[in-house]
């Protein structure tokens, strides 16, 4: 089956985050939802239910067989059943698993603005480690890293692919920031989200880089991204350590059940919708390559990453002469992005293109259309 992916959709009063607080007229392209219907099996899991209509906490015993599969299939990694614990999202547990161990989080920045609060929320101190840019290639700084660890640091947040610069890490550099995790005695909590929309290499799950990875680490990935089934919240954690996994369960203790829409959601996404998902991943590409493109003809002068995964654009308007760029983008183009500032990294802005191609070109005509004028 082809699925349509240029299929305009209106979204306003249907109470969505992105599209109904806006201004008419106002492009939203900040929050990580694209705006493409699910796929089929994911609506035929949930209409079942609905059709049930009961609405109780939701529990799927084939589920971890699901993903057992969707492992070996996309990963070639073979995981046990019962490594797998089911989430009901990820945001609330990046916040439970910094309580796993005593000290401050160690975090690159820039970063995921939820992953980069999540430990301060929940009362604990952050090391901020700036990722290494190189023309806007952002790579682990293990020289910076190291000079920036205390001993009292026992966790490190990873985020791959990375929200907001788009790297798809590569088996050398998680390698090598295992030994460093391994030097340090650093557990990692990896969080996945968009592992699945990546394009210029594979995935790589933290917890298959190496066996000391494997044993010290929490991996965590959900559907939302993937799927576009954010409003359906779920997640899962693979911890192959045993005692590591009881201490997560312990430490997770007050997160609720997900609910049974949510589930129906998730294990149809796992179990029915490779082709869906694949071509998806190709859609986006286009998209990251036209978006590319667009920004060398009209902002040759801008800083913008080459996006590897997510459906995330991060860009730095300043060195055209804007210079607040969240602002400018706003009240000119009307587009509204997400500031770079929560994400650590002030000045630039993170414009999501999860959304048809024509929507995506209307936003460069306007950009266009404006720096024409300064
Ligand atoms: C890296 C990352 N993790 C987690 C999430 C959110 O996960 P969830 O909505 O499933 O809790 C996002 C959303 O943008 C994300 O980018």
């Amino acid at each position: 089956m082809i699925y349509n992916f240029d299929e305009p959709l209106d979204r306003r009063g249907f109470g969505s985050v992105k599209w109904d607080a806006l201004a008419v007229g106002v492009l939203p392209m900040f929050v990580a939802d694209m705006d493409f219907k699910s796929a089929p099996p994911i609506i035929e899991a949930i209409q079942e239910k609905i059709d049930h209509g009961v609405f109780g906490y939701g529990r799927d015993l084939d589920f971890p067989g699901v993903i057992k599969k969707w492992f070996q299939d996309e990963y070639n990694a073979a995981i046990q059943e019962n490594w797998i614990v089911v989430l009901p999202a990820i945001v609330p547990v990046l916040a439970a698993v910094s309580h796993l161990r005593e000290g401050p989080v160690l975090i690159n920045t820039p970063n995921y603005h939820v992953l980069l609060a999540a430990p301060l929320k929940a009362g604990k101190e952050t090391i901020l480690a700036p990722l290494k840019n190189t023309n806007e290639y952002y790579e682990f700084d293990f020289a910076d890293l190291r000079s920036r660890v205390r001993d009292d640091v026992q966790l490190f947040y990873l985020c791959n692919p990375h929200n907001p610069v788009g790297r798809v890490y590569k088996q050398e550099e998680l390698a090598e920031l295992s030994a460093f995790a391994r030097e340090k005695h650093l557990m990692v909590i990896s969080d996945e989200a968009h592992c699945g929309l990546v394009y210029d290499r594979p995935h790589i799950p933290w917890f298959t880089v190496d066996a000391w990875a494997a044993e010290h680490s929490i991996t965590i990935m959900g559907p939302g991204k993937t799927y576009n089934i954010a409003g359906l919240p779920f997640g899962f954690a693979v911890i192959p350590n045993q005692k590591l996994r009881e201490e997560f369960v312990t430490t997770c203790y007050a997160l609720p059940y997900p609910g049974i829409l949510n589930v129906a959601a998730a294990k149809a996404a796992y179990g029915q919708c490779r082709e869906w998902r694949l071509q998806l991943v190709e859609y986006l590409r286009g998209n990251r390559d036209y978006l590319e493109k667009r920004l060398g003809e009209i902002a040759p002068a801008a800083n913008y990453t080459h996006v590897e995964g997510t459906y995330l654009q991060w860009i730095d308007f300043r060195p055209l002469g804007i210079n607040d760029p969240y602002r400018w983008l706003q009240e000119y183009p009307k587009i509204l992005p997400n500031d770079g500032k929560p994400f650590g990294m002030e000045g630039y802005v993170r414009i999501n293109f999860g959304t048809t191609r024509a929507r995506l070109a209307e936003a460069l005509d306007r950009i266009e259309e404006n720096l024409k004028k300064i």
